[in-house]
């Protein structure tokens, strides 16, 4: 069996496509493009090549951006004043503060800052909550792709056993969530770096969700055939063939296990355009609600 490539970056194009008509036809009613926040701290070159990324698409889309730069030296009170900056911005719909912050130990703080109405990465407490409970909410923008993307791929997901790799706050723990809610119905194993014999699980899944941050983890002797695999990771790794030193590489060790899969996301080309689209959407979703928040 050869997998079939699941392109989600032609099924983004797409979507980014649908998107930009809602928001001209926001735009025409309510005479503003939505518009979105973004809070940078340092220089760290993955976060500013996934914040131009962002920028990009939401030009492409026709929603406004506005971005705040800040020194990696920057203090915990000058990232606060940057959200609430924000926050009190009527022109601002949304809001992305890209993580890593320089200063992990303020994270949390920064997400709780973030007006929740405004909060398109899904990450604020209330929003985790609102999901958790199955109430309309911002959904995390790589784990809404993810389900988006299945769906669209008609992958059956009701009565399917997912196994999870990792569990970070982003993508595996609030994905096994959405996974397991009513309407999915998947029954889903969440795996992670203290699991011993992963096999054990992933050998048993009809779809694999590889999201653990550690190259070609996933191997064809752990999968079975006819297996969905959806690779999360974006690693670089050392290359000295290549111009910029480095490869990216996914989760997944990709031709053998695309030789046994069903279906398979490349990396890059798979679930990271979904990833931005799905950023577009909330903050049009979120330009919406915020001019018209009694419907
Ligand atoms: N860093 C890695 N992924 C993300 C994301 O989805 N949103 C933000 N804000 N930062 C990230």
């Amino acid at each position: 069996m050869t997998a079939r490539v699941l392109d989600g970056k032609a099924l983004a194009a797409e979507l980014r496509a649908e998107i930009a008509a809602e928001v001209a036809q926001l735009q025409a009613a309510t005479g503003r493009a939505p518009g979105l926040g973004v809070v940078l701290v340092g220089d760290d070159a993955a976060s500013r090549s996934y914040v131009t990324a962002k920028e990009k698409a939401c030009a492409a889309a026709g929603i406004r951006s506005r971005e705040i730069l800040l020194p990696a030296s920057a203090s915990r009170e000058a990232v606060l004043e940057a959200v609430r900056e924000l926050n009190a911005d009527d022109d601002t719909d949304g809001i992305l503060v890209q993580l890593p912050l320089p200063d992990a130990a303020i994270e949390r703080e920064v997400i709780e800052a973030v007006d929740p109405a405004k909060d398109v990465d899904g990450f604020h407490p209330v929003n985790v909550g609102r999901m958790v409970l199955g109430l309309p909410a911002f959904v995390p923008c790589t784990p809404a792709g993810i389900l988006e993307m299945l769906r669209r791929a008609e992958v059956p997901l009701a009565g399917a056993l997912v196994v999870v790799v990792g569990r970070s706050a982003i993508v595996g723990r609030p994905l096994s969530i959405l996974l397991s809610q009513k309407g999915v119905d998947a029954t889903v194993t969440v795996c992670h770096s203290r699991t011993p014999v992963l096999a054990r699980y992933t050998l048993q899944a009809d779809v694999i969700v590889a999201a653990a941050g550690s190259p070609n983890m996933i191997t064809a002797d752990m999968v079975k055939p006819g297996v969905v695999v959806v690779d999360v990771g974006v690693n670089r790794v050392p290359d000295e063939t290549s111009a910029r030193g480095y490869r990216l590489a996914g989760d997944v060790d990709y031709e053998p296990v695309a030789r046994k899969a069903a279906a398979i996301t490349p990396v890059p080309g798979g679930v990271g355009p979904m990833t931005i689209t799905m950023l577009l959407r909330n903050t049009l979703i979120a330009a919406r609600q915020r001019r018209a928040p009694q419907a």
